[in-house]
């Protein structure tokens, strides 16, 4: 343990206590958006954000009665309510998984990627690929690959990974391939270059090395898991992506990390139970979406989401595709910047302090880290920081954060607070809950569908028509035929 530091937050799981649940629930202080903060001009008027309760009851009943656009795939709302024995299922799995290799690759893109590595990101140390088994509890390093088409990161993964059947546990590897519609290139290409592997190391055992999360009934990679007889996880039908984490899309990679899945789920059965009331006072995540929806119809264009922990770098960017690609259509759609502070205060700070006025910040507190770190007195002070000796990091954090939230303020630029106890299974369960359930309100709000991504067939299209696929060979036609550009612009 590092001199100076101890741990602050309790490590036996009281998750089932309502008490304790209490304990965790989160905050949102929104002073900073409004005219007592920031004046008139910029900041906002009680009576505009509750007399938006009325507009909230109709996007209430469109929710509660899965009646709005993209209805069919709000299943996201049962999954804090799904069974013990389906996570019970991921957990055995998981241990499984565990006990056969060091290493597990995670294959997914986009939602079948990105809150799974949230979760694990958040709650587990952040070196834990580089320290021993031992201390990552016989829970094995995690690779993530499948979610980008990158030559040279594939190679080096490639060039990692045992070209013989390995003799112990470290080098032994397995792999969890996710993907919704059995169907996504960047995924598929990966599994392929796994797959080959595995049965050049494993031979006729590779199956039991491979997990596929997937379409219950249809796409490829099903019909590949059937063949080879890798055992499966589904994903809902009426699940989308990037709300799917807490079904086996996220659950089995945390399960595998040692994440406790039963704290997450039962966080977000927390949220959700909370979210029932659709009055603003209570329903945090409707006050989210209001707010957002005021300061986006005031021009602001630009959602900066700001974590004060790295711990929740990552589940930035799971936001950030939530929101990306939930919310922007029909013209419309705020746009998510992902940042943490204080490093990102070197360069987007500026730009939030004194650019244009199309900024909210949302500001991502953890009150109470896990450890605190004290700094140390030194003999002579050649770095005059021994005004600081005796200090806790977490007082420097919190200093730094409300002392920028006070420079935005004071320059009239918004800013909120979501408050976070403890960064733990249970809390997290309440962020993923929360950040979904505010980004389908905020659609509604916006009149569009949060639900589907239209948008990102477009890229598929041409992607595939150059590569020759044969019921893609219009799109080369088009792609071929368009507009060839000039030298005359190129320098
Ligand atoms: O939210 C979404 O629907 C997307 O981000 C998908 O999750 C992503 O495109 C991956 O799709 P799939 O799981 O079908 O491979």
């Amino acid at each position: 343990m590092l001199h100076g530091s101890s741990p602050l937050s309790a490590s036996t799981p009281t998750y089932t206590d309502p008490a304790w649940q209490r304990s965790m629930a989160l905050k949102l202080d929104f002073n900073n958006m409004m005219e007592g903060a920031i004046g008139h001009v910029e900041g906002l008027e009680a009576g505009d954000v509750w007399g938006l309760q009325g507009r909230m009851m109709d996007v209430h009943r469109q929710i509660s009665e899965r009646s709005g656009r993209g209805g069919e795939f709000l299943g996201f709302l049962d999954l804090p309510y799904q069974g013990q024995d389906d996570l019970d299922a991921i957990q055995a799995a998981a241990d499984r998984l565990a006990a056969l290799g060091d290493r597990h690759v995670v294959l997914g893109i986009g939602g079948s990627y990105l809150g799974a590595r949230a979760v694990i990101e958040a709650l587990k140390n952040p070196y834990r690929n580089d320290i021993s088994r031992q201390r990552r509890k016989n829970r094995p390093r995690l690779f993530w690959e499948g979610n980008s088409i990158d030559t040279d990161v594939m190679h080096a993964l490639m060039g990692m990974l045992p070209a013989q059947r390995p003799e112990g546990i470290d080098d032994a590897f397995t792999v969890n391939v996710i993907s919704k519609s059995g169907t996504t290139l960047e995924t598929a290409v990966a599994f392929r270059f796994m797959q080959q592997r595995l049965k050049q190391i494993y031979g006729a055992d590779h199956a039991e090395y491979v997990v596929a999360t997937t379409d219950a009934q249809k796409g490829t990679l099903k019909g590949i898991a059937d063949a080879e007889g890798y055992q499966q996880f589904p994903i809902p039908d009426d699940v989308g992506g990037r709300y799917s984490v807490l079904t086996a899309v996220g659950l089995l990679p945390a399960a595998i990390a040692g994440v406790n899945i039963h704290e997450l789920v039962a966080g977000a059965r927390f949220m959700a139970d909370r979210c029932k009331n659709p009055d603003l006072h209570a329903n945090i995540a409707y006050l989210y979406a209001v707010l957002r929806h005021l300061s986006y119809k005031s021009r602001r264009t630009v959602s900066v989401m700001a974590s004060w922990t790295k711990r929740l770098e990552y589940f930035t960017f799971w936001y950030d595709q939530l929101c990306a690609e939930s919310l922007g259509k029909d013209g419309q759609g705020v746009i998510p910047v992902a940042t943490v502070n204080t490093r990102d205060l070197h360069s987007r700070g500026q730009q939030v302090q004194e650019g244009p006025r199309s900024m909210v910040v949302t500001n991502l507190v953890l009150e109470t880290p896990d450890w605190d770190v004290v700094v140390p007195k030194v003999e002579g002070n050649a770095d005059g920081l021994d005004y600081l000796a005796g200090k806790h990091l977490s007082e420097m954090v919190l200093s730094a954060m409300e002392g920028t939230a006070y420079a935005y303020a004071r320059e009239q630029r918004p800013s909120m607070n979501l408050l976070i106890p403890q960064l733990n299974a249970f809390t997290l369960g309440q962020l993923i809950y929360l950040f979904e359930l505010a980004t389908v309100a905020e659609g509604y709000l916006m009149g569009i569908n949060p639900l589907d991504q239209p948008g990102v067939e477009s890229y598929k299209n041409f992607m595939f028509g150059n590569l020759g696929r044969a019921d893609k060979a219009a799109y080369k036609a088009e792609f071929d035929a368009r507009p060839k550009g000039s030298s005359d612009f190129m320098v």
